[in-house]
């Protein structure tokens, strides 16, 4: 058996360790090969491929990254894609793919395995949410680096008598935001699934003041809309969009701490946390969850469990179609965001 694996979507702290893991098991439980495809989908579509022995994957557990590189290819953006891929899996003899991505990459290994292609899926991303996994590998990571940002951005605003208003990845779903604002004990925390208005943010602030403490931490998504402009647009960076239709959002954090200031009169700054949440080395929590991940991904390939992807449920790693997984995000629900309104000032 030869087994193909590439990653795809955004990068992700832990696939590192997940590559190392599905190379492990399948040479050393299996007697299997592995081959790596470069770039996501694009190593499929443009012949990027490479050996992925054991020496290949030696060293690689504590790196951030992906060895294989990753982007946000989509192969059903051209007619002849899939019919690509077909040929390349049949040409480099291998036998079922490993997709490793998040809500697009997988998007795009439902309809390929609809099409015929053997493969199995493993979740991925910082965001936390695709949906069947009650963890993605990359969160930990990135909730730690967002939690230990809002530390240090604390002791500034103390010092200077400041709101500070933290902008960190999120784009549909508020996890990092609402975890590592809880950690790191904000004074609010937006988020794109419960809107609030940019008078209840300055209510918090103004109430601090009365209370004696003249600096807040405003912890928001990037993908947060505020109240007021609820069905408008979310911030963009920029309208262009990505193979899967995505903008590149980021400003909401600018425009508040703007308008926090222009209404409350308190001086206002923002920070926003961007790529250095997905950088780096990923904590033991990561390394440890994509190890499984990896491992259980080629046991499910021996099981002929194609068209499924691993999930971690409780303590356990189960599978689940992948399908389940891309339908719709798993988003914050309303009893997180009231654990998170309790410390709301
Ligand atoms: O999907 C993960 C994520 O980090 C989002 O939180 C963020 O909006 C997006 O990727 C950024 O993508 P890129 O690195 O392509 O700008």
């Amino acid at each position: 058996m030869r087994l193909g694996v590439l990653t795809g979507g955004g990068d992700c702290p832990g696939l590192n360790a997940v590559i190392r893991a599905v190379v492990h098991r399948s040479i050393k439980g299996y007697g299997w090969s592995v081959v790596g495809f470069r770039h996501g989908w694009r190593g499929l579509l443009q012949s990027e491929i490479e050996e992925l022995d054991l020496k290949a994957v030696s060293g690689i557990l504590p790196r951030g990254g992906t060895i294989l590189g990753t982007s946000r290819t989509n192969p059903y953006q051209d007619p002849g894609g899939e019919a690509r891929i077909r040929d390349e899996l049949k040409l480099r003899a291998v036998d079922v793919l490993i997709v490793i991505g998040g809500e697009d990459t997988l998007g795009v290994a439902v309809k390929l395995h609809e099409a015929g292609v053997r493969l199995v899926g493993i979740p991925k991303t910082i965001d936390n949410d695709v949906n069947g996994t009650d963890y993605t590998f990359g969160f930990d990571t990135a909730l730690s680096i967002a939690t230990e940002a809002i530390d240090r951005l604390h002791t500034t605003a103390e010092s200077h008598d400041r709101v500070i208003v933290v902008e960190v990845m999120g784009r549909h779903a508020g996890w990092i935001a609402l975890e590592a604002g809880v950690a790191g004990g904000a004074d609010m925390i937006l988020i794109p699934e419960y809107p609030v208005s940019v008078e209840e943010v300055c209510g918090v602030v103004q109430r601090r003041h009365e209370h004696g403490k003249n600096f807040s931490i405003i912890v928001v998504a990037e993908g947060a809309r505020l109240q007021d402009t609820e069905g408008g647009p979310v911030e963009v960076q920029s309208e262009r969009r990505d193979a899967f239709g995505h903008v590149r959002l980021g400003g909401i954090g600018a425009t508040l701490a703007d308008r926090i200031e222009e209404r409350t009169g308190f001086e206002s700054r923002y920070s926003v946390l961007g790529h250095i949440q997905r950088g780096g080395s990923p904590t033991a929590f990561d390394r440890f969850l994509g190890t499984r991940f990896g491992v259980k991904a080629v046991d499910l390939v021996q099981r002929e469990g194609f068209g499924r992807m691993v999930a971690i449920r409780g303590m356990k790693i189960v599978d689940v179609p992948i399908v389940e997984g891309v339908g719709s995000l798993k988003t914050v629900d309303r009893e997180f965001y009231e654990l998170a309104k309790v410390f709301f000032s």
